[in-house]
């Protein structure tokens, strides 16, 4: 058996506005894991990075949690494993980091099967273990991913949005659980605002692709989660606003929040939107009495990655 492997596995932007629990991208802000076999009969896990002061250092960390689960599926018993954890994504702050963490252990995990499983399979295991499937899908494939349930399993369709898209992440410094942020979404909504969404969600998805930058400021509204979660983020809404109003074609809560995230296609003149869409979303925090962080990255086409 395999002794030691290191991936990289990418950070996650789901919902984009009005594609709850359906549409993700992955982006260029990577965790790396470095899993292998331990002697003993401890695990042993080291976290340097994001969250190295909150994570913990035993079995029940999640990407070893996901290890496990991926032996128990393939009938094996699992080894003691050790972990290594380099992160760059932030904890908790609604940029798929347990997404990674979950998507980094099975990946890392298959590689030490006999017989590996495949993505697929990969997918429906990460969607057990994270609850929905639109972190989970772009961590492992890349790009930006659809994901839908039909016929008893689940389905995906992944592909590279348009050359040039730019994105912007401003980090409020505040805590936001996803249980939190999903315990005050209605169970029931109305027609109208599920019209509302089917057809923003279909416009997002074809103006991501085809690069028609005109659509993404109406086609990023949402009405199934961004009303009820805006009053526990405060500055979002006034975020969302002024990310437009400064440049910004698109703007969403980052899956549960409370990032935002802000985008555009960069057209090869001088782009002078970056800095305004930054200083946009900083005012908007801080003068809801918020700190916040941005941070500029794009889009990451790989997915999760071996890298040794
Ligand atoms: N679609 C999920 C939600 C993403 O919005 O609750 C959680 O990261």
């Amino acid at each position: 058996m395999k002794r030691k492997v290191k991936v990289r596995v990418p950070a996650t932007s789901a919902n984009l506005g009005p594609g709850f629990d359906s549409i993700g991208l992955a982006l260029q802000i990577y965790n790396e894991l470095t899993l292998s076999v331990a002697a003993g009969l401890q695990p042993t896990v080291e976290v340097v990075g994001e969250g190295a002061a909150s994570l913990p250092r035993d079995g029940s960390h999640l990407s070893l949690r996901a290890a496990d689960s991926l032996f128990k599926a393939a009938g094996l018993k699992p080894p003691t494993w050790n972990l290594h954890q380099s992160n760059r994504i932030p904890p908790g702050s609604g940029l798929g980091s347990s997404a990674a963490a979950i998507v980094g252990g099975l990946y890392a995990a298959n590689t030490f099967l006999p017989d590996p499983f495949s993505r697929e399979r990969l997918l429906e295991l990460a969607i057990e273990l994270e609850g929905h499937p639109d972190n989970v899908a772009p961590a492992l494939y890349g790009g930006m991913v659809i994901s839908c349930r039909g016929c008893g399993r689940w389905h995906t369709f992944h592909d590279a949005p348009f050359p040039g898209l730019r994105l912007l992440l401003a980090l409020p410094e505040l805590t936001l659980s996803t249980s939190e942020a999903r315990r005050v979404l209605p169970e029931q909504v109305p027609r109208s605002d599920a019209v509302f969404n089917t057809g923003r969600a279909a416009a997002l998805t074809a103006a991501l692709l085809t690069g028609n930058e005109e659509p993404l400021s109406w086609a990023t509204e949402d009405r199934l989660h961004q009303p009820y979660r805006c009053p526990l983020i405060p500055g979002a809404e006034a975020a969302l606003a002024a990310a437009r109003r400064a440049g910004a074609s698109g703007a969403a809560i980052s899956g549960a929040g409370p990032s935002i995230i802000a985008f555009w296609f960069e057209r090869g003149e001088a782009d002078l939107r970056a800095g305004n869409v930054a200083a946009a979303l900083e005012d908007a925090f801080t003068g809801a009495g918020i700190r916040c962080r941005v941070i500029s990255t794009t889009v990451d086409n790989n997915g999760v990655t071996l890298l040794i």
